[in-house]
């Protein structure tokens, strides 16, 4: 077995924070090696020393057949290291054969662009992946996780020794994730080495080879990934046992309904959805990616029109036709889609915190409260656990992971009392989603209704005190919440479809 990469001793600093501490770090050809570790534990910064964005501070970096590490992305390219970045970086306004391209189109005499060989070239790489795309659509019209699919195919596309991939599944469903792992195998037999970045621990058993866990910048240990339990992986993520009880499910018969939604409908996607929500209650949904919860949410939050159907809120008929009317509602929702929440990436954690409630922050004259700014930011950097050296580091140098933590403080302070969360932990560590369950679970115990999406079956059946089901755009059923409900018992509910009426 060819050793494709050796790394050892690295060393990285950025103001105020020791990124790695004399970290190692190597990979061989063949095979997966999953590198693990709790948000900020300095993940993605080893991946970007080894794709030459970042230059190391110290330490030595061996690749295989070259004097020199890469000190360009560019150079790196050209020693065969493929990176996939956690943050997407596509060009909206381009297509996705151009951008699969982009700086190194193929090109015909005198330099005019080829679009023939770039599409069909493209259209070969996606067809590798098994993605049913067209490579002359427009990017910006893409879903989050179609865009991570061409991302992807950028990478493939200059047929890398080593390829790196962070958190390559974080916006995928089952089935992309299924078709990627067969790519990830494929490049594997072909001698490949992968290094794989994912908080999705499950993922960690089916696909990877060796696990290296870092934690607070250092090299923990290195493991066999079939003989270790995850259980091991994530104490030493964590660095301490990480237990995890089903719900305590609360008496709310008493409680005053604070949502309901009666026949809601819109176009094809949703097909009267009916339901209610108590103050202090936690209602999960669960289904399978394209089910409509986020569609469902999307309504209720008046970012998509309805065709149909009731919203009331506190038993008063609401007509929520914006995000404006909602949040006057007193309606929060988390979108699944973090970029497009506006955190002002050059602007520090305090600012963007209180940015949500400047009101709260301002007084009579239009004087900043900076010291209750502070104090805010502060508590909301303790209650999360928000890995940063102060409130006055700038979001955008916060790791991905702890950018959404930001986020998350955001809608907190805007103190809604029905609070929609679509995919609440997606890209946050194992330790951390526990402390983000516990914030919800506190959110509901003040009386709050919380509305909690999520793909993570075993996240909704945490959480949850009722569990909501849909399938294709319909309502299949509600469940309890607890230890009564099997896994079994949502899958059903989830793939129940409604019998096709004859004739169509
Ligand atoms: N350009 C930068 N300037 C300042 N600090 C940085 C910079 N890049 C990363 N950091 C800090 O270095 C530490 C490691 O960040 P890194 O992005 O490597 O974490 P990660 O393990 O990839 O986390 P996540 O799981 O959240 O993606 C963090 O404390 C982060 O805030
Ligand atoms: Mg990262």
């Amino acid at each position: 077995m060819t050793k494709l990469v050796e790394m050892s001793g690295i060393e990285k600093r950025f103001p105020g924070v020791h990124a790695l501490k004399n970290v190692q770090f190597d990979l061989h050809s063949g095979e997966v090696h999953a590198l693990m570790g709790e948000n900020g534990a300095g993940k993605s910064t080893l991946m970007k020393i080894l794709s030459g964005v970042y230059t190391r501070d110290g330490g030595t970096v061996d690749i295989d057949g070259f004097d020199t590490p890469p000190d360009s992305p560019r150079a790196a390219q050209d020693m065969g290291i493929g990176i996939i970045h956690q943050e997407l970086s596509l060009m909206n306004d381009l297509t996705a054969a151009q951008n699969v391209f982009i700086g190194r189109e193929p090109r015909r005499s005198f330099g005019r662009l080829d679009e023939n060989a770039l599409n069909t070239q493209t259209a070969e790489i996606f067809a590798s992946m098994k993605l049913d795309m067209d490579p002359r659509a427009q990017v910006g019209d893409q879903t989050i996780a179609r865009q991570q699919l061409i991302e992807i195919a950028k990478a493939l596309s200059y047929k890398p020794r080593v390829l790196i991939m962070d958190e390559p599944t974080a916006a995928l469903n089952d089935v992309e994730i299924a078709e990627l792992f067969e790519v990830i195998r494929r490049l594997k037999a072909d001698g490949v080495g992968i290094i794989y970045i994912s908080h999705k621990m499950d993922e960690i058993k089916r696909i990877a080879d060796r696990v290296t866990v870092m934690r607070d910048g250092a090299w923990i240990d290195t493991l066999d990934a079939a003989q270790t339990p995850l259980a091991k992986i994530i104490e030493l993520m964590v660095g301490r046992e990480v237990k995890d009880e089903p719900p305590v499910i609360p008496d709310t018969s008493g409680a005053e309904t604070a949502l309901e939604v009666r026949g809601l409908r819109r176009g094809r996607e949703i097909h009267d959805v009916s339901f209610s929500i108590k103050q202090g209650e936690i209602l999960g949904f669960a289904g399978l990616m394209g089910a409509g919860r986020t569609e469902v949410a999307r309504i209720i939050f008046g970012a998509d029109p309805r065709d149909g159907g009731e919203i009331l809120v506190h038993g008063q008929p609401c007509n929520i036709r914006s995000p404006y009317d909602a949040v006057g509602a007193g309606i929060g929702y988390l979108s699944e889609d973090r970029k497009h929440f506006g955190l002002a990436l050059d602007m520090t954690v305090r600012a963007n915190i209180a940015m949500a409630a400047m009101g709260k922050f301002t007084s009579k004259t239009g004087v900043l409260n900076e010291a209750a700014m502070k104090q805010t930011a502060d508590g909301f950097i303790k209650q999360l656990g928000i890995r940063t050296p102060s409130d006055l580091q700038d979001v955008g140098l916060l790791s991905g992971g702890n950018q959404q933590k930001v986020v998350i403080a955001k809608w907190l302070l805007r103190d809604c009392d029905i609070l929609i969360f679509d995919e609440p932990t997606r890209g946050i560590d194992v330790g951390a989603k526990s402390e983000i369950y516990r914030l919800l679970e506190d959110l509901a115990a003040q009386g709050r209704a919380i509305i909690v999406i999520s793909s993570e079956l075993p996240e909704v059946m945490r959480l949850s005190h009722r569990i909501a089901v849909m399938c294709e755009g319909r309502l299949t059923g509600i469940l309890p919440g607890g230890a009564d409900t099997t896994q079994e018992q949502i899958m059903e509910l989830a793939t129940r479809r409604e019998a096709a009426p004859v004739g169509e």
